[in-house]
């Protein structure tokens, strides 16, 4: 299978999320052999770039890049002309004209990604723009979910915490919607996303302020980072209510069923979204999360760039 770049999880179907999902279970293989690396993307140059902070994504996604034997160099927002007022796109095809494979590109407007695709007619990979989409995290979430779980038709999974301000949300939701999962969105009133009826994929998923109800019956709780940086005002009266309302809580965490596991994509505010005996329980993905992170870059890196019809 072949993709031409990956801008969002909108539009991918159930069969080329599974064939990413699949080729990154042959990559996992791949990271437990002495010898790491595979040949499959010598030659090609792919540039990372991080118009915003990154530590998971950014490195996997140049280790990922390096373990399939292709160039990689790294970009960063600071540090380079656009703090001499460069634009995004005359950045854009500055190094496109170095000649270049493909570029992998965060920035902190919705749409940059897309943009920078149509500027320089390269293969683009969005590690998040804005509130938009970070495709790459929801397909390593659902690759953890998957290993742990089995298959995600019919399971339930919670996003909780600061949804108003994260693309996670967006990506996880279109994923597991697409792969049959059931999705319970919970938020305080002020963290919920406007008009969220509307997004695609919304049809069956449920929208509560309650943490506490969907506890018995979550499979998955997905556990999202209160992005105080996104935040203008208060959202939330202080930090005690927030853990009051919609912390993953010590008690919280024990009323889960024995095999639900936790999930957090990364940084956590530990003891605000997340204490410290979840962050650090025996159910927490978290870590397995940050390993899987580098076989799917690896997968999606390979669907893109090693050519048309070189894998099945
Ligand atoms: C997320 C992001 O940057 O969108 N982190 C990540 O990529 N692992 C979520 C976050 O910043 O909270």
């Amino acid at each position: 299978m072949h993709l031409p770049h990956l801008l969002g999880i909108e539009g991918l179907d159930r069969e080329q999320i599974t064939a990413v999902l699949d080729t990154a279970e042959e990559m996992a293989q791949v990271q437990t052999r002495e010898l790491k690396k595979l040949p499959a993307l010598r030659g090609r140059t792919i540039v990372n770039m991080f118009f915003e902070d990154s530590t998971r994504t950014k490195m996997s996604f140049d280790l990922a890049a390096k373990r399939l034997s292709a160039d990689t160099m790294a970009f960063a927002g600071k540090g380079s002309s656009t703090s001499k007022g460069e634009s995004l796109r005359d950045t854009v095809l500055t190094v496109a004209a170095m000649g270049i494979d493909g570029f992998v590109i965060r920035h902190s407007a919705s749409g940059a990604a897309k943009l920078a695709m149509e500027w320089t007619g390269l293969p683009v990979i969005n590690a998040g723009d804005g509130t938009h989409e970070h495709p790459t995290q929801a397909l390593l979430d659902a690759f953890t979910m998957r290993r742990a779980l089995g298959p995600l038709q019919g399971r339930n999974v919670a996003i909780v915490g600061d949804l108003r301000h994260s693309r996670v949300v967006r990506s996880n939701l279109l994923c597991l919607r697409e792969l049959g999962a059931h999705v319970t969105l919970v938020a305080p009133p002020t963290l919920m996303p406007d008009a969220i009826e509307d997004w695609p994929a919304s049809q069956g998923m449920t929208i509560t302020n309650d943490l506490d109800e969907v506890l018995a019956d979550a499979d998955a709780l997905m556990m999202l980072r209160v992005q105080r940086e996104r935040m203008s005002g208060a959202f939330f009266p202080s930090e005690a209510d927030y853990i009051a309302g919609w912390g993953l809580t010590r008690e919280r965490l024990a009323k889960l069923p024995d095999h639900a596991v936790v999930c957090h994509p990364g940084p956590m505010n530990r003891g605000l979204e997340i204490s410290p005996e979840a962050a650090d329980a025996a159910r927490s993905l978290i870590l397995d999360q940050v390993a899987a992170g580098v076989s799917v870059r690896m997968a999606v890196l390979f669907h893109i760039f090693s050519g048309e019809g070189s894998h099945a």
